[in-house]
């Protein structure tokens, strides 16, 4: 990262250890990341400190931070990014909400990780508003084109046809054991995380970044979105893993990309019954 110039990258996604206090294993040889720090979290956060100081320093002024982390750290990487990107560069506190399995009986299960965003300089930061998802709303009704609308007495109220915009708490499903994507590696994310992030706070052409990089998830999503993309990882397996998928990884076409949102699939009818035509003109 020292090697680095300052305010060369347009995007960081960060998703170091979480301080877990455990080895992160999944199995696989060779396939593990230690996360246990003597010392604690004084000790975790003295690690973090300068990576998020130099991520500090790389953003352009239109640049943006992501920093994904977890209830064991997140409140105190919370305080040490208010102090090094300024508290009112903070721009979202997204909650990943991934519903695995499992049931604790003695507290609410801990099902979703946060991710802190936080912009290099507010208002100069690039931001596509992202749709997706049903409207939750009565009496919903679709066009002959399939768009949405309710009827109001004053006529037809169109709504988006893309969904209704994203907001800070992200419903998205864990890897499961068996889907496509999945490589082995211990804390591996899922594509569709990613690409969330990178339509939202990037532009096709735009420099990505990953300094804990793992599997590479970040790195594929960027090069599918057409974009640039720079990763790293202590760990010589994560690299090679990433090597391998960044190979067998398909731009999309740029051309329809440009504003993070019209790949998105088109708004589903949400197992509402369509209105009837009578209904639709009324
Ligand atoms: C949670 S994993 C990242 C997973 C990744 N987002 C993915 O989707 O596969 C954290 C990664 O940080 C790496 N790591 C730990 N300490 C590091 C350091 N000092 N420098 C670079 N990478 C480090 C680990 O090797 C591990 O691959």
């Amino acid at each position: 990262m020292r090697a680095l110039p300052d305010a060369c990258l347009d995007l960081i996604y960060a998703d170091p250890p979480f301080n877990t206090g455990r080895r992160r294993a999944q199995g696989l040889p060779g396939h593990v990341f230690n996360d246990r720090w003597p010392g604690g979290v004084r000790t975790y956060l003295s690690f973090l400190e300068p990576r998020l100081r130099e991520m500090h320093r790389l953003l352009k002024l239109t640049g943006t931070l992501y920093l994904h982390l977890d209830w064991h750290a997140v409140h105190y990487a919370k305080v040490l990014l208010d102090e090094i990107f300024g508290y009112d560069n903070f721009l979202n506190e997204i909650v990943w909400s991934y519903r695995t399995g499992g049931l604790c009986p003695r507290w609410f299960a801990r099902k979703h990780d946060t991710l802190l965003v936080y912009a290099r300089q507010r208002g100069r930061h690039t931001f596509h508003v992202q749709r997706g998802g049903c409207f939750r709303t009565d009496g919903m009704n679709f066009d002959d084109d399939g768009r949405p609308y309710k009827t109001t007495r004053n006529g037809r109220l169109y709504f988006h046809a893309d969904g209704p915009a994203i907001t800070d708490v992200w419903d998205i499903p864990f890897l499961s054991t068996v889907a496509r994507e999945r490589t082995g590696y211990p804390g591996q994310k899922p594509l569709a995380l990613l690409e969330r992030v990178i339509r939202a706070s990037s532009n096709p052409g735009d420099l990505v970044a990953d300094f804990f990089c793992g599997s590479g998830t970040t790195l594929v999503a960027a090069k599918r979105l057409g974009r640039y993309f720079l990763g790293c990882d202590a760990s010589a397996r994560a690299v090679a893993i990433t090597r391998r998928r960044l190979s067998h990884t398909t731009v999309l076409d740029p051309r329809i990309e440009d504003t993070g949102t019209r790949k998105t699939p088109r708004l589903k009818r949400c197992g509402r019954k369509p209105a009837s035509r009578k209904d639709a003109t009324t």
